[in-house]
């Protein structure tokens, strides 16, 4: 399994969640947000392009305007009337300069110049012309913009042929042409028939200004629509007219900081607009900057596309808006998407760290370790499982620890058992030989018994007879006294082996103490030793032969005194244990106490350890216990002194209480 599968999926998941959205949102925005910007500004320059029209539809009017208005006067029809220009030439040269035109001509109503005011020796027929043709036609005023050829203009004056003359400069994006200098003008032209006060049309008079190097209308235009605003030091606005496809007047300006005159327009807008005759909006590169443009045909007064009106405003400031824009709203979805993050690596973290962790301590609790705790922080499913994760390896762990201490206690017990098992095992063999020994000493004695009487009765019988100074006399005596030796010995050895059954009578075990004392205390062994009793006092009765009791108590005061010497301290107490209904009696002395190869042969009989012991005092006492129920023990180790116990089942108890 890989470490951070979980969470590396987790926080997968989520940044593609958010990651595809915000990518989604941010081009969809920035697409928006760019559409916006440009239909503003497209829609701006829309209208400025109206404007700009009508500014030059302004002038064609007041130019009409003049012309008409002059064409009333007396001095011009009479002119016209009589052919007599004598008086009209200073007149017109005056009007002329006054209304700022390029060309003023009177003529007749068959075309003939009755007088050019820029050249007045050169007439000429102007009946071809479109507009002269339209006044005639109409006998109205007319007025629209015209090409003029060279060769007009050359008529007119050098100085007008040289205005229009323009070298054309090579252009990017142009389509490509032969032409090399533009050999036309293009002239805002106003024509109106001259009447005399009698309405008789004579004759008309027309004016003209050459458009060609002509600033005027595209300042007027920028200056109306731009107010000549700057960014970061260029102009804003620009207006450009086009004689064809080629800039004759214009405020573009060209790297060198000129008027871009000479240049050309775009292919693509040369075909929309003078091919096709529509308007075109779009972004275009002009000369030298991209700008959001608007270009509108001019049509000559029979409708023919003779050239363009242009509108365009810089492209940076709205594409500086339009990154700014930008720049906002992608740093506001950035700083979504980091937010997000956050909390997905949170939120990630939070899920993958307790399953992980749950996941190693699980790894753990399978190698039977006991795992720390799993922290439970959230209180949702993961804490809730980590929770009970947490209880379900505690339970465990209990349940091991249980598990180990129930084998431990089970081996301890077996252990016990054995040992209990194998001290039981002990007992019943040394029972069982003491009985096997108890049993031939019996035989043995009963056999002896009677041949001792017989020795016993002669040798007495003998002694009697013999005088006191026979010299056999002191070995008789000593055959009679061995002989009352061995009688003694046979009678212990007939009690040993039960020979002589129990008289059971309810007795009090101190009360037998006492007596036993009472017998030795004036004993020549006794006298040095100090006896300390600590009886019991609850009233206590055991049901025994009170003889035999007796026998068994002296047996081991006696071996006690012996082996302290006839010197030392002898201490004989009893307590009642309620629990086991026994009531023990305790031996003290604090002789030489018993080596251990000794203490495991203590209740044989004839095992002794003094050269005049007969070795049957404790296994008498030994007998005598086991034949009313109790048990005799030793509790003894060598220098410390020796305990000999005695517990009896006690019959009855009276309680203080
Ligand atoms: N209180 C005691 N202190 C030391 N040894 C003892 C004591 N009681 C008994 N013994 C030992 O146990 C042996 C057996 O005792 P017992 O059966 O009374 O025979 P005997 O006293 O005739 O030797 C003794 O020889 C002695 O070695
Ligand atoms: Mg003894």
């Amino acid at each position: 399994m890989k470490q951070s599968s979980l969470r590396r999926r987790l926080v997968v998941a989520f940044a593609v969640a958010i990651l595809i959205p915000a990518i989604a949102a941010g081009l969809a925005g920035v697409l928006m947000i760019r559409q916006h910007v440009y239909r503003q500004a497209q829609s701006k320059v829309n209208s400025d392009l109206e404007s700009a029209v009508e500014i030059y539809q302004n002038y064609l009017q007041r130019l009409e305007d003049s012309i008409r208005i002059h064409a009333t006067r007396m001095i011009i029809y009479d002119a016209a009337r009589t052919g007599d220009t004598t008086r009209l030439g200073p007149e017109l040269q005056r009007v002329q300069k006054a209304e700022g035109l390029d060309v003023l001509t009177l003529i007749d109503l068959r075309g003939e110049v009755l007088y050019r005011t820029n050249n007045p020796l050169v007439t000429g027929n102007q009946a071809q012309d479109k507009v002269i043709q339209q006044v005639l036609a109409k006998k109205a005023p007319v007025a629209g913009t015209d090409i003029a050829s060279m060769e007009d203009l050359r008529l007119e004056s050098d100085e007008l042929a040289r205005q229009a003359f323009m070298e054309i400069t090579p252009t990017p994006y142009a389509s490509p042409t032969g032409k090399t200098v533009a050999s036309q003008g293009m002239v805002l032209k106003a024509a109106a028939p001259v009447f005399t006060p009698d309405n008789q049309m004579v004759g008309v008079l027309w004016g003209a200004i050459l458009l060609n190097r002509n600033n005027e209308v595209v300042d007027k235009i920028r200056k109306t629509l731009f107010k000549e605003e700057l960014y970061k030091g260029s102009e804003i606005g620009a207006a450009t007219i086009f004689q064809d496809d080629v800039r004759i007047s214009t405020n573009v300006m060209d790297k060198a900081g000129r008027r871009a005159l000479g240049t050309r327009v775009s292919a693509k807008v040369a075909d929309q607009v003078l091919r096709r005759g529509q308007t075109f909006r779009d972004r275009a590169f002009v000369v030298t900057d991209w700008y959001i443009s608007a270009y509108s045909p001019i049509q000559d007064v029979n409708g023919a596309i003779i050239g363009m009106l242009y509108v365009g405003i810089l492209e940076r400031p709205y594409a500086d808006r339009l990154w700014r824009s930008v720049f906002v709203f992608l740093g506001i979805i950035v700083l979504a998407v980091l937010l997000v993050g956050v909390i997905d690596l949170t939120i990630s973290y939070r899920i993958s760290r307790p399953v992980r962790a749950m996941a190693e301590a699980m790894q753990r609790l399978a190698k039977g370790e006991y795992p720390p705790k799993i922290e439970v922080r959230s209180n949702d499913e993961i804490g809730y499982l980590a929770e009970n994760f947490n209880k379900m390896s505690d339970e465990l762990a209990a349940a091991h620890r249980l598990l180990v201490h129930s084998a431990e206690n089970l081996e301890r017990k077996v252990e016990e058992r054995t040992t209990e098992l194998k001290d039981m095992q002990d007992h019943l063999i040394q029972t069982e030989k003491l009985a096997a020994l108890g049993k031939l000493a019996a035989g043995v004695a009963h056999e002896i018994n009677n041949p001792l009487t017989g020795i016993l009765t002669n040798s007495s019988l003998m002694l009697e007879d013999c005088a006191e100074d026979d010299p056999t006399r002191p070995d008789l005596q000593t055959i009679v006294d061995e002989t009352l030796r061995c009688r003694k010995i046979v009678k212990g050895l007939l009690d040993f082996a039960r020979q002589t059954p129990p008289q059971k009578q309810l007795i009090s075990l101190n009360q037998v103490v006492e007596d036993v004392l009472g017998l030795l205390r004036n004993q020549v062994g006794f006298r040095e030793i100090g006896v300390t009793i600590q009886l019991d006092p609850t009233p206590s009765s055991v049901m025994a032969d009170h003889d035999q009791m007796r026998q068994v108590i002296l047996n081991i005061v006696l071996n006690a005194a012996e082996a302290m010497n006839g010197k030392g301290e002898l201490t004989i107490s009893s307590s009642i244990e309620r629990q086991n209904r026994v009531i023990r009696l305790a031996i003290h002395d604090n002789g030489p106490g018993i080596p251990d190869e000794v203490k495991s042969r203590i209740f044989e009989p004839f095992f002794t350890t003094k050269s005049t012991g007969t070795g049957l005092g404790l296994s008498i006492a030994y007998g005598i216990v086991e034949r009313h129920g109790g048990e005799i023990s030793i509790a003894s180790a060598k220098g410390q002194g020796t305990t000999v116990s005695v517990d009896l089942p006690l019959h009855s108890v009276l309680s203080h209480a």
